[in-house]
């Protein structure tokens, strides 16, 4: 069997499991296929039961009293591919659990369009992510809480007893621990929730060698744990059942336990078309089967208290143009009369790129690669009966658990010049041109915000997997500046996709900063004494690569600008920065309406989303059912 050395190689190889039979979906007593059996009225009603959108319905429907309808475009699966922890990537090898979606042409990037990837089924994509388990750094929260003033609960401080309740941390057991030298510290952790942070039961050797590798590099910080809010090279957990060693996600960990409860209602198969509106207040949704033709009437049910859209960073901004709530010029177009005059909605669009930095090594002996074990028969069938026996050994690895998450300074030589380059900008040069004033401001602030942490070491700027395999190449940049676009397409817009323009590379100092990314990965590969007897070869972007016009080319042609994190498109930020939540998540100048998802971060984390997102939605619940915090502790 052959073993995955990178995320992308694994999403090549997964291909091959397409063959298992998937179960016919689950029925369970209060999850309805249609929307014929939906009550006529629910105190909430939540748009998407996606990682958010089930986390919420979960904590609203704990005390028996709240009624709750999820109105889900997926479906509910029982799929091994969902499941399964092999590879960690199994759900995106069915097109069946995600979006058909592709970009719009990519002006720099030789007008390539890319997949857009979004979980579509129950779970939404915490069913179908790679399951790696990080949280971004302190300064990343305490940003989302500076643009609204120095007294925010929206801060590290606020968010991480909610980091506490998403998760239910299970140590990785005692062996791996020693073997592999890893470094975990519960403080940071919680351990009730039904969404688990768990750990396989072996790690590649060569992970660890290549972890070391970094004390080659002179102030390279090395963390203890992965929760901690500090940037620097850790290891960090699955989301992973530890007991069943399967995918942990928003459906097991909270779907599953409220579908008991007589006031929670999920209807799956169902496209909520918009958000029905009284004025200016929300009192419900419209929806149709998934699926049906043009003309078919729509399902109405009524919300006595809120609507929450939770449909991701991708679907929510659609869904809020769609009822009227959005850039005023853009609705008209589509011929949809502007209820709330909102620049934001759809604006500030942010995904991780990745770039390719690719090496091989020839030598890495000392420590065998995953791909030499299993050219090895006897450790292969080793592999295979201890999986077989009690789920452990190397299949239980997911996609990895560790990773470099570090700050610019650390890594370019000039962080103090493109610090300062930065701050000089005319950003509102680097957005579409008939961008709002107020989106145009967010925007600035956002950059000078990001302009300080370019020069300090508390944001991580700069992440490459470690996978313990003889080739590496996933650099990830956490923090672009560009800012795209996800709006709904005038030419049909509730039929079809949004339109969504990553709009890469369109400020010009995302090139520098990846530029040196790029340097960082060879510095790292070529010109470290920790690395030197690995003998690596560079493969991608090749020795050739030097001079600042080639690395542009080199962008140009192979970036990715996303790593399927979709943020930032209903921005949590004051109003007149663009904003289009309040620090409760209400969508600002509508009663009754939040969205809680990822769409509400204003910048991006410095780490995979899905955690953030949990959390995030747990602080949403409190907010939804308690208020605002009257003191932040
Ligand atoms: C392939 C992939 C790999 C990833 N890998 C990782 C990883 O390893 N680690 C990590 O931390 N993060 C990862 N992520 C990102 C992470 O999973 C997401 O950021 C997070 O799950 C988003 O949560 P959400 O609630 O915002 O949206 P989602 O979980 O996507 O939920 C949105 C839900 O809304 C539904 N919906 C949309 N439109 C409608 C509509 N009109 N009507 C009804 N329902 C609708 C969708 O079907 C979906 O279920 C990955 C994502 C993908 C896609
Ligand atoms: C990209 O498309 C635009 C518009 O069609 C065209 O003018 C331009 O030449 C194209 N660029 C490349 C590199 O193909
Ligand atoms: C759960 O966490 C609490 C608080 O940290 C701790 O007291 C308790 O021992 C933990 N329980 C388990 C089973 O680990
Ligand atoms: C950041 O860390 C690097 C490496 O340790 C160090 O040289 C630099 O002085 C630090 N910068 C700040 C602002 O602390
Ligand atoms: C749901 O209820 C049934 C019957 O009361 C019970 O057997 C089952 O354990 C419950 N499941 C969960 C996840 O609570
Ligand atoms: C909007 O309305 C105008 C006038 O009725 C019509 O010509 C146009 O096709 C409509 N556009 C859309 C997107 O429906
Ligand atoms: C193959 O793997 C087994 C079990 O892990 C080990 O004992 C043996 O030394 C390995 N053989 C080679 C040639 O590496
Ligand atoms: C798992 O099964 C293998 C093979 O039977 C056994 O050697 C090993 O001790 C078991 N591990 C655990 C944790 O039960
Ligand atoms: C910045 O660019 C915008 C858009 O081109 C322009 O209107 C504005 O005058 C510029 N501001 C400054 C200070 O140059």
């Amino acid at each position: 069997m052959a073993r995955l050395s990178t995320l992308l190689v694994a999403v090549a190889a997964l291909t091959r499991h397409t063959c298992l039979a998937y179960p016919r979906a689950l029925q369970a007593s209060k999850v309805f296929l249609s929307g014929r059996d939906v009550d006529e009225q629910y105190d909430y009603i939540i748009v998407g039961g996606g990682t958010a959108g089930l986390t919420v319905a979960d904590r609203l429907t704990e005390d028996g009293k709240n009624t709750v309808l999820v109105v889900e475009y997926g479906e509910l699966s029982n799929s091994p591919l969902i499941s399964t922890v092999q590879g960690g990537f199994m759900g995106m090898s069915d097109s069946q659990f995600l979006y058909d979606i592709q970009s719009v042409p990519q002006k720099n990037l030789q007008n390539r369009s890319i997949a857009v990837l979004a979980g579509k089924v129950v779970g939404g994509s915490s069913a179908v992510n790679a399951m790696m388990t990080v949280r971004g750094t302190a300064a990343d929260y305490d940003r989302w809480g500076n643009f609204f003033g120095a007294n925010s609960h929206w801060s590290w401080d606020g968010l991480l007893p909610y980091f506490k309740r998403a998760l239910n941390f299970a140590p990785p057991d005692a062996a791996v621990t020693e073997s592999a030298e890893i470094t975990y510290d519960t403080s940071f952790w919680g351990n009730t929730s039904g969404v688990y942070a768990g750990w396989p039961s072996f790690q590649y050797p060569g992970t660890t060698a290549q972890m070391d590798a970094f004390r080659g590099i002179p102030g390279v910080p090395f963390v203890k744990d992965s929760g901690s809010g500090e940037p620097g090279v850790y290891w960090y957990p699955t989301f992973m059942d530890p007991t069943l060693v399967e995918r942990s996600y928003a459906r097991t960990g909270h779907h599953d336990k409220a579908a008991n409860r007589t006031n929670y209602h999920l209807v799956a198969g169902s496209k909520v078309l918009k958000v029905v509106l009284d004025g200016t207040t929300a009192t419900g949704v419209s929806f149709v089967p998934v699926g049906s033709k043009k003309d078919t009437p729509q399902t109405v049910v009524s919300a006595r208290k809120e609507v929450i859209v939770a449909a991701g960073g991708i679907h929510s901004p659609q869904i809020l143009q769609l009822s009227g709530i959005g850039p005023r010029e853009l609705l008209s177009s589509a011929n949809i009369t502007t209820v709330v005059d909102l620049p934001g909605v759809g604006q500030n669009f942010q995904d991780h790129p990745i770039i390719q930095a690719t090496f091989t090594y020839r030598k890495f002996t000392y420590r065998p690669t995953s791909q030499d074990l299993f050219l090895n028969a006897t450790f292969s069938a080793w592999a295979d009966t201890v999986w077989a026996a009690n789920r452990t050994g190397p299949n239980s690895l997911a996609t990895g658990n560790a990773a470099a998450w570090l700050p610019f300074p650390v890594i370019s030589p000039r962080s103090a010049d493109i610090s300062s380059a930065l701050a000089a900008q005319n950003h509102t040069l680097y957005l579409p041109a008939d961008t709002d004033p107020t989106v145009a401001a967010g925007y600035r602030a956002q950059m000078l915000s990001y302009a300080s942490a370019l020069k300090e070491n508390s944001t991580a700027f700069y992440n490459l997997v470690l996978t313990g395999g003889a080739t590496n190449g996933i650099v990830v940049d956490l923090h672009p500046l560009s800012r795209g676009t996800v709006n709904i397409d005038v030419s049909d817009p509730y039929n079809k996709e949004p339109l969504v323009d990553y709009r890469a590379l369109s400020n010009p100092m995302d090139v520098d900063i990846m530029t040196d990314l790029i340097k960082f990965t060879r510095r790292y590969h070529l010109d470290n004494p920790m690395t030197k007897e690995w003998a690596a070869t560079e493969l991608s972007p090749g020795a050739s690569t030097q001079t600042d016009a080639q690395f542009a080319d080199y962008l140009a042609e192979t970036l990715s600008p996303s790593e399927f994190h979709p943020a930032g498109t209903c921005a949590m930020m004051p109003r007149e920065l663009g904003g289009v939540v309040d620090e409760e998540l209400k969508v600002y100048g509508v009663q009754g309406l939040r969205v809680v998802d990822a769409a509400t971060m204003a910048t991006l984390v410095g780490g995979n989303t899905c955690q953030t997102v949990y959390a995030i939605a747990e602080k949403a619940a409190d907010l939804i059912r308690f208020g605002p915090p009257t003191v932040v502790e």
